[in-house]
């Protein structure tokens, strides 16, 4: 069973991009298997930094054959523009493959999304405003365009223009002004030509792959508590980004899949609107905020930042039968005095140790935390488990006992080679 999934297990931005990098080295196939130009999924290679999008993460092995399948939405300007912004690089994209059950976005989706957010007032999502939510939404209303459809761009054509009309009619009766279909049809059927090479019967692709023994990699975007149904709903994205959804999203089965990498940062980001329960709005939240980086790769937007949340991550290794946990930018948390760990939640007085179904109990639990020395040591050197310092190690212990699973990769930095490794 030679499938490894990787899902972020927080709300996103854990860095499993450095990761599935990594882990392309001993992969032939590397899918986006949901999500959208929403992702903004980053490696960094000798200084270079990388920004994908929609293409997968493994794409800068040439080993690779990149793939988009089915779950994913697919706005094309965004791929074409990030393959050649590749190609200018030097990364090949040749073998790029994307499903022909894989749904398109339109410009429609995103003045959707922006009417969506606009109406919801002060309780919006916070959504990235890349029409992601209304691109599902027309999946599954059974409406929506499918990249397969640009074999027959005459009919691809008229489509997209009924399609156009049908939303524009909505558009306007939101009192925002119409798109200009004849302008859409146009560019759409550039792009869909375009788009034709790539397009691939990726299931049957991927099985046959299997068959001859190739390793695939299935990459998550977005987080487990980003997912449609298991995240802090409504502040969630539209897709099952849990490991779940990598089935669906790509046609591989569950018993195909050996190994489920859940990724998380040492301390936790959100980004957008909803509940948080270890956030810090403190002088701590700012610095894991300035240390980290943490603003968005994709809408550059400032990210919300608390201390690791362990009640979390054990409903993740629920939810995804996690096998393992890739801990990233352990390095972030060098210069702490001390550092603290989410391990239970108070709710209405009492301790609870399980991560509530409903997003406004969510909202109302008090984290239980335990405090532990900091270890004030520059980490971005060490590649060695042994060499990390006693309280380094500590830290890892207890997210360890917490979670059940164990800590395989821990990373120290944002390069490529930044990362610790334990092999069994
Ligand atoms: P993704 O969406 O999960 O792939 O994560 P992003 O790329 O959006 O955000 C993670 C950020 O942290 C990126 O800027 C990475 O280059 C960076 N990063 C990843 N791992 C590490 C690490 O171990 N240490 C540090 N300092 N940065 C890291
Ligand atoms: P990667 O793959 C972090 C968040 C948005 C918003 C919510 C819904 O880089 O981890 P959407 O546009 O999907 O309808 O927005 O989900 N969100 C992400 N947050 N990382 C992401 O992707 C995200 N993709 C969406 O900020 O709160
Ligand atoms: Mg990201």
């Amino acid at each position: 069973m030679p499938v490894t999934v990787v899902v972020g297990a927080q709300w996103g931005d854990e860095g499993k991009a450095k990761i599935i990098d990594l882990l392309s080295k001993e992969h032939t196939y590397v899918v986006r298997y949901q999500g959208g130009h929403n992702a903004g999924h980053t490696v960094v290679v000798d200084g270079e930094k990388y920004a994908l999008q929609l293409v997968p993460s493994g794409v800068l092995y040439d080993h690779v054959v990149p793939v988009i399948a089915n779950g994913v939405v697919v706005d094309l300007p965004t791929l074409f523009h990030e393959i050649d912004t590749l190609e200018g690089r030097e990364i090949s994209c040749a073998d790029l493959k994307v499903s022909t059950l894989a749904h398109l976005i339109f410009p429609w989706h995103q003045a959707h999304d922006a009417i969506a957010e606009a109406m919801r007032g002060d309780d919006k999502i916070g959504t990235t405003l890349k029409g992601i939510g209304p691109a599902y939404a027309d999946k599954a209303r059974r409406v929506g365009v499918r990249a397969g459809e640009v074999v027959d761009l005459d009919r691809f054509a008229e489509t997209v223009r009924a399609r156009a009309i049908a939303e524009n009619a909505l558009i306007e009766q939101a009192g925002e002004p119409p798109l200009d279909v004849d302008e859409i049809v146009e560019r759409f059927v550039a792009y869909g030509r375009r788009l034709q090479p790539y397009i691939a019967d990726t299931v049957t692709l991927l099985h046959e792959a299997l068959a001859r023994g190739a390793q695939i990699l299935l990459e998550g975007a977005q987080a487990t508590f980003l997912d449609l149904d298991h995240g802090t709903y409504p502040y969630v994205t539209s897709s099952n980004p849990t490991a779940g959804g990598a089935c669906a999203g790509s046609g591989l089965g569950p018993r195909d899949i050996s190994r489920i990498v859940g990724i998380t940062k040492a301390y936790t980001t959100r980004v957008g609107a909803g509940p948080f329960p270890t956030e810090l709005l403190d002088a701590d939240g700012e610095t894991l905020i300035d240390v980290g980086k943490e603003f968005g790769t994709v809408t550059g937007r400032r990210r919300r930042a608390g201390w690791l949340d362990c009640v979390m991550l054990r409903q993740a290794v629920r939810l995804n039968s996690l096998t393992e946990i890739a801990l990233t930018k352990l390095d972030i948390l060098d210069g702490f005095e001390s550092v603290k760990v989410c391990t239970g939640y108070r709710l209405d007085g009492e301790l609870i140790h399980h991560y509530p179904d409903r997003s406004d109990v969510l909202a109302r639990v008090e984290p239980v935390y335990e405090t532990l020395s900091g270890w004030r040591t520059d980490l971005s050197e060490v590649r060695e488990p042994g060499d990390l310092p006693d309280e380094a190690r500590a830290f890892l212990a207890i997210v360890e006992r917490e979670v059940g699973v164990p800590v395989n990769v821990v990373g120290v930095g944002a390069e490529r080679d930044d990362y610790l490794l334990w092999t069994a």
